[in-house]
């Protein structure tokens, strides 16, 4: 059978104080060895990967991105998507966050996957390597670049390329 490109991970978060304060209830259950959940009493989903409310973030790296950065390392493609209604846990779990000031073991994806990704390539001595980072936040319809804050929003843009391709531009660094 012909492997799918695409995988789909959930990850549980637990309740929060504040909603453990306000007597919000659990309203989500694993199903033990296999990969699936239940919403309520009877709706069952299956995914590729289930993470409960107790996964660690070394769990949700180790087994999604690792096998990611491998292939990137190899000249694979990937594309990591963080799909959720706000207060889901996009942002823990790809560690975006204030990264400085997060522990070590509480580190999200990002930075992770790019000591993994420096790590391989100073031991690929035989291998010419580029990087290039940008880092751009959409929130409802306007861009921003994280790392260049002064650039206002009206001057990013996603687009089409002639090949297809989808690229962000920046008008500013255009003119
Ligand atoms: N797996 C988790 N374990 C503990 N706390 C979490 C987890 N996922 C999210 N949180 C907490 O839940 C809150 C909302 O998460 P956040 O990542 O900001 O959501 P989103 O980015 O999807 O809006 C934050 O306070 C975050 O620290
Ligand atoms: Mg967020």
């Amino acid at each position: 059978m012909e492997e799918i490109p695409v995988k789909v991970a959930v990850r549980i978060r637990p309740l929060l104080s504040r909603e453990i304060l306000h007597n919000h209830h659990v309203c989500v259950r694993l199903i033990p060895h296999t990969q699936q959940i239940i919403i309520g009493k009877d709706r069952v989903f299956t995914f590729d990967f289930v993470f409960g409310k107790n996964s660690t973030q070394e769990e949700v790296h180790t087994t999604c991105i690792k096998p990611l950065v491998v292939s990137l390392i190899e000249g694979y493609n990937a594309t990591v998507f963080a799909y959720g209604q706000t207060g889901s846990g996009k942002t823990y779990t790809i560690g975006g966050g204030h990264i400085a000031s997060v522990a070590e073991d509480e580190r999200g994806i990002i930075p992770r996957a790019i000591q993994e990704l420096f790590q391989s390539i100073s031991e690929n001595h035989n291998i010419d390597f580029t990087i290039k980072v940008s880092y751009i936040e959409v929130y409802k319809e306007e861009l921003r670049d994280l790392l260049e804050l002064e650039t206002s929003m009206k001057d990013l843009h996603i687009r089409e390329d002639e090949k297809g391709n989808t690229v962000c531009l920046c008008f500013n660094y255009l003119e």
